[in-house]
């Protein structure tokens, strides 16, 4: 029986969305080297420049999901999706990503058979707060929560770190500060710790090959390398 299940796990489909992002990018390059994975559907909404024989990376509208449906058929849907209320011009722009788009590739890939979902929210997600920002990650994470997965994977990480393209500087001086402090004192910040984005890709990828059915939260104060 454990032989059989290694062979089905040793060929599951990936949907990955966000692999343009921080967090995206290494959870791509680690799928795309996981034994487990023999495919990883990667849609963006501008290209990867990246071949692989494991990868397909359909350009799609987001605005439009439910045009896609044959991209959702997967056993585990990663989600890395976001974006910041300056970026996107305004508060329901915002929560358009955070939240309509998560929500809604969610419930396309539990409706196409997927099994697990594993999608990045944040340190302080609540969706009683008066900030937008962890209102929304609340509202996300109780609506993920709510579909009919077998195993749903919320990942709370603190501010975090890695290789990014653009210049964020308060996302930058919070990095540098936090991870000022948690040298000095490595369990002050608690799930407020800084969170490398690689780790993080590690810690989510590692949790969708655990049986483990239910709903898990990972706060930052796990999210560490080892
Ligand atoms: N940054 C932090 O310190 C921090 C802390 C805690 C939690 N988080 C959360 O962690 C998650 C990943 O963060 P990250 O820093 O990796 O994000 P990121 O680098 O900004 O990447 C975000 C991803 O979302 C996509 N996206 C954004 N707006 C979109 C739109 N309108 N249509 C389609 N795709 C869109 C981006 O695609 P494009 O490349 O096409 O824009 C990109 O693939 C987010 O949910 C974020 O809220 C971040």
């Amino acid at each position: 029986m454990e032989q059989g299940m290694e062979i089905v796990a040793s060929r599951k489909t990936a949907l990955l969305l966000g692999a343009t992002g921080m967090v995206g990018r290494e959870l791509l390059e680690q799928l795309l080297q996981h034994g487990a994975y023999r495919r990883i559907i990667a849609p963006t909404r501008r290209r990867l420049h990246l071949d692989h024989k494991k990868l397909d990376n359909p350009l799609i509208n987001f605005d439009n999901l439910d045009r896609y449906r044959e991209i959702f058929r997967c056993q585990d849907i990663f989600i890395a999706l976001g974006t910041t209320i300056k970026k996107a011009g305004s508060e329901e722009a915002f929560r358009r990503v955070d939240y309509e788009y998560v929500v809604h590739a969610a419930g396309l890939a539990q409706k196409a058979g997927a099994n697990q979902c594993l999608v990045v929210s944040s340190a302080g997600a609540n969706s009683e707060s008066s900030f937008l920002y962890s209102r929304t990650k609340g509202e996300m994470e109780e609506s993920i929560t709510s579909l009919d997965f077998w195993s749903v994977h919320i990942f709370r990480p603190g501010v975090l770190v890695g290789k990014r393209e653009e210049l964020r500087l308060t996302e930058k001086l919070a990095a540098g500060l936090t991870r000022a402090i948690r040298s000095v004192s490595p369990t002050l910040l608690g799930d407020y710790n800084p969170t490398d984005a690689d780790v993080l890709a590690k810690h989510m990828i590692d949790a969708a090959q655990t049986i483990a059915p239910g709903v898990h939260f990972h706060g930052a104060g796990s999210l560490i390398a080892g």
